[in-house]
């Protein structure tokens, strides 16, 4: 028996990386799982690849007409949205006095306001079904701290952490559990994109970044999609029905809160 039987989730973002990581533990728990990512081709290899627990669905976070269509071709194909987990992001790295308008403005559209209208969009639903639900917000050690270079994207983290708060409360008298993830370092492609924005910011040969913060890690290395899924199932089940807007760290024992 899984853990998620019978539940239906999107998650946005998941064609790949952590999201992906996610829908296929999901559906391994036995949930059927809504794909929604801006890469449509993508989102297909990865439902293809989980089967018949997992579809794909076009969705632009940054887009409200998208969104919505994105969260009823969901309910139509799924039946009802149980679980929402807010993962899609960008990243983007500059000096203070290099910090452009266009990347603020593309961060702040996806980060921040894709996951207060997505997670509206989903929360109406749920409020209308009556039968509360699970919203997972993907928020960042990067929203704990500020960096040096990563002002814009630390702030998007930050802004979804207090999101998470404010909404946590709101919803939650509707049954509806809002709480979310802060993951250190994690490899993969977006860390791929990450290691080569610092190379060229701070002069160090590629892979040499990843390496560092995987050796500043105190569990020894950086993470793993798969070492989030844990709290990404627990997180959705009924155990974490008395849990209200928490943002939960892992990332190895890079920060304690
Ligand atoms: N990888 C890490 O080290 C790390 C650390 C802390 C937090 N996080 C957070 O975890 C989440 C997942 O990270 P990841 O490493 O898997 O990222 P990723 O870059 O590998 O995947 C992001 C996905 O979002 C999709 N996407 C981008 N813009 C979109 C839009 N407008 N609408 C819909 N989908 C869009 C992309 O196509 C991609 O599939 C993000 O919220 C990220 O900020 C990641």
């Amino acid at each position: 028996m899984g853990r998620l039987d019978g539940k239906r989730a999107l998650i946005t973002g998941a064609a790949r990386g952590i999201g992906f990581a996610f829908a296929e533990a999901y559906a391994r728990e036995g949930a059927r799982v809504a794909i929604g990512d801006i890469d449509l081709d993508r989102a297909r290899e990865a439902a293809d690849s989980i089967g018949d627990a997992a579809i794909a669905v076009r969705l632009d976070v940054t887009d409200q007409i998208s969104i919505d269509a994105a969260v009823a071709t969901t309910t139509a194909a799924l039946g009802r949205i149980d679980i929402l987990v807010n993962n899609a992001a960008l990243f983007d790295l500059a000096p203070i006095a290099e910090i452009t308008r266009e990347s603020y403005d593309r961060l702040f559209s996806v980060n921040v306001a894709g996951v207060l209208f997505t997670m509206q969009a989903v929360a109406r639903r749920m409020i209308a079904d009556g039968k509360g639900g699970k919203i997972i917000n993907m928020a960042s050690q990067a929203g704990r701290r500020g960096e040096p270079l990563v002002a814009v994207y630390c702030a998007t983290k930050a802004a979804v952490i207090s999101l998470t708060q404010s909404a946590g409360q709101n919803l939650i008298k509707h049954g509806i559990n809002v709480n979310a993830i802060a993951p250190g370092v994690v490899d993969g492609e977006h860390w791929d994109g990450v290691d080569a924005l610092f190379a060229r910011h701070e002069n160090l040969p590629p892979g040499e970044k990843k390496r560092q913060v995987g050796a500043a890690v105190p569990f020894g290395r950086m993470g793993r999609a798969e070492d989030l899924t844990g709290m990404a199932i627990f997180l959705a089940t009924s155990e974490a029905d008395y849990i209200v807007a928490q943002t939960y760290n892992v990332d190895g024992g890079n920060w304690m809160s």
